[in-house]
Parts: C-alpha cells; structure tokens; sequence
C-alpha cells in the first residue's frame, strides 16, 4: 500500500471516530435544549375537566416549541388504577421522558412515582389531585400545581348566598329555609372535602337558613349525579329548593334529571357547580344553572407548561412565585350569569 493510499485510510477511520463521537455526545448534548420530552398521565380518560386541563397543556407546551427546541408530549391515563399509572409511568421514564406532568389516581399513594423518577432523576409536576405535603417533602423535584380547594367552596357559597337573597323566590315554600341537597366528587379527593365543608359554612355565615334534605356521593360525574338527583326527586318531588354541586359535570346531571323529571321549569331548584367548563357556562346563559366557579385550566396548564421547560433546562425558578418552592396556586373566581361571558370560549 502507498503512504497516501494508508494516509487517506487513515484520515478516513479518524473521520469515521470524529463524527461517531460528535453525534454521541450531540446526542447527549442536543437533548439539553432541543427536543423536550414530556410525559403526561391522568387518573382517567372520562373526566371532562381534566381532559379540557390536558388539552390546554398540550396546546401551552406546544407554544414554547423554537428553533432551539421541539416539544414532544405524550398523554396517556391510569384507567382508575394506580397500578397501572405506576407502570404507565415507568414505561415513560424508559422511553426517555424528561419531566413528568402526574394526576395521581390515588393521592394518597404517589410512592411508587416518586422512587421510579428520583431513581432516574425525572422531576414530576403533580397536578389536580394533590399528594399529600409529606410525600411532597420526599424529594426535591417535586411539584404541585392545582387550586386552594376552600377558596372554590367558600367562593360557592357567596355567590349561592347572593343569589338567594336577589332571589327570595328561591324559597319556594316561603318556610324562611332553603331546603337543599349535596352533591359531593370523590371520597377523599381535597377538592371534595373542602368544597362541601366551606360552601355550606359560607352560606350560613351570610345569613342563609338552610335545611339539607341529602347528601349524595357521584364520583365527579355527570351520569351518577343524574341518577341520585332522579332517585331524589323520586322521594321529594319538587321540595328541593337548592342543589350545591362539587363539580359542574354533576351540577349539569342534576339539571339532566329536572329536565326528565316532568317538573316544571319554574320548580326547579337553583343549581350551583364548580370548574366553569363550557357547558356549564352555557347553562348559566340559558338559566339551567344559577352560577359557577372558574376553575382556571388555561393557568395551571400554562403554569405545567413554563414549569416544565424551566425544570428541563435548569433555569431558575423564581418567577414561577412558588410557596415552599413547591406548590403553584391558581386562583379561582366567580362565575354568575352577568360575568359569563367573560369566560365563555376561553
Ligand atoms: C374538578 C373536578 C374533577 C376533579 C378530578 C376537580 O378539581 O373540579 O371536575 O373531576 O378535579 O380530580
Ligand atoms: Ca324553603
């Protein structure tokens, strides 16, 4: 073989080795701020609100894509099942997620989440269903972002009790009392714990003489929360003067059992929710529901959103106005049907 001839083969394998280790180490590199992984899991594929949540932190994430780097999302749910949101999750962080956007299916048992994601250090944003502030503690990646649960309650409350007294027809039986039902989420949910607690304490403290004929339990949902409300009117008729409702899905399922019930319009209590979600709304334009409380989707999701990107490129965190440095608060407000259209079509 001639000098030049070995020369140039040389070259070449040195070539070869160069570029080998460029896109080795490009790889590695290039992951620090060009292409975004981000893994988001809900506790279920039938929750409007949160699909509403998930749609808008997609979309958010998707805003903050530039020529420096692509954002690539992936949503999926734990069915209901804590078990599989684990393995959902592991399934993730093997795939090569970089952060992580968790709604636990149980709040109360996040530990298999956590060790998985410490071990390979992933940060998690837990949203909506909030650990609890021990197993927050556990790890310093860890994250909360959601709502002060007796703020939506008392908030409810107050525009219940304003309604009430604007309206003193709500008191149909002209007894002084306002004869009302309950309609509660999840057990053990903070929302649904809170929300019950400090609407029907607001009431009172404004001066409003209830009377609770039940409490019912429908998981957050439309279709349950129309099946207690029709097994209510069965036994009560058309005595309910006020439904306070954990959600507006279920405050929308007792509004579906009046309109089947054959009761007239007129006799049909006034109905109360909270989340603000487009149907809702609409049905406080049309007069089915008296009001509601915005629950602010496009915030949180766009707090997860900037939350995730800062996390990924190690940007300081100050501007996100943390408490403890863990938890973001998004505030809610007050939904009645002459500010509706302020939050209509978001
Ligand atoms: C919402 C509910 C939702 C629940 C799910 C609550 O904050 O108000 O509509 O079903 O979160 O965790
Ligand atoms: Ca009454």
């Amino acid at each position: 073989m001639s000098d030049r001839k070995r020369n140039r083969i040389i070259a070449l394998i040195l070539a070869v080795i160069c570029v080998t280790a460029l896109v080795g180490c490009g790889g590695s590199d290039s992951k620090i701020d060009k292409t975004i992984r981000v893994g988001v899991v809900t506790y279920t594929q039938d929750d409007p609100f949160i699909n509403a949540m998930t749609d808008k932190l997609k979309s958010q994430l998707k805003t903050m894509e530039n020529s420096n780097m692509k954002v690539i999302v992936s949503v999926r749910n734990g069915d209901n099942d804590q078990r599989e949101q684990d393995e959902i999750v592991a399934e993730m962080i093997d795939a090569g997620c970089d952060v992580l956007c968790v709604n636990l299916v149980d709040r109360t048992a996040p530990a298999n989440i956590i060790k998985v994601a410490r071990q390979n250090d992933i940060p998690i944003i837990f949203f909506n269903r909030e650990p609890v502030h021990e197993d927050l503690e556990q790890w310093d990646k860890l994250y909360y972002v959601g709502c002060d649960a007796k703020e939506s309650g008392d908030m409810q409350g107050e525009i219940a009790a304003e309604y009430i007294k604007n309206h003193p027809e709500v008191d149909r039986n002209e007894d002084g009392k306002i004869q009302y039902v309950l309609l509660e989420g999840e057990a053990g949910h903070q929302d649904a714990i809170s929300r019950t607690d400090c609407s029907v304490k607001t009431l009172i403290e404004n001066g409003v003489q209830l009377e609770k004929l039940s409490y019912q339990f429908a998981d957050w949902n439309r279709g349950q929360a129309e099946n207690r409300m029709t097994q209510l009117i069965s036994q009560y008729g058309d005595e309910v003067e006020l439904v306070i409702s954990n959600n507006d899905e279920m405050a929308l399922g007792a509004a579906e059992a009046y309109r089947n019930s054959g009761i007239s319009e007129d006799k049909w209590p006034a109905i109360f929710g909270i989340d603000g979600l487009d149907d809702a709304l609409q049905a406080i334009k049309e007069g089915t529901m008296q009001g509601t409380v915005y629950n602010d989707k496009e915030d949180q999701a766009g707090e997860m959103a900037r939350l995730a990107v800062d996390l990924f490129k190690g940007n300081s965190l100050s501007s996100h106005r943390l408490q403890d440095e863990k938890y973001y608060v998004s505030p809610y407000q007050k939904v009645d049907v002459d500010s509706v259209d302020d939050f209509l079509h978001r």
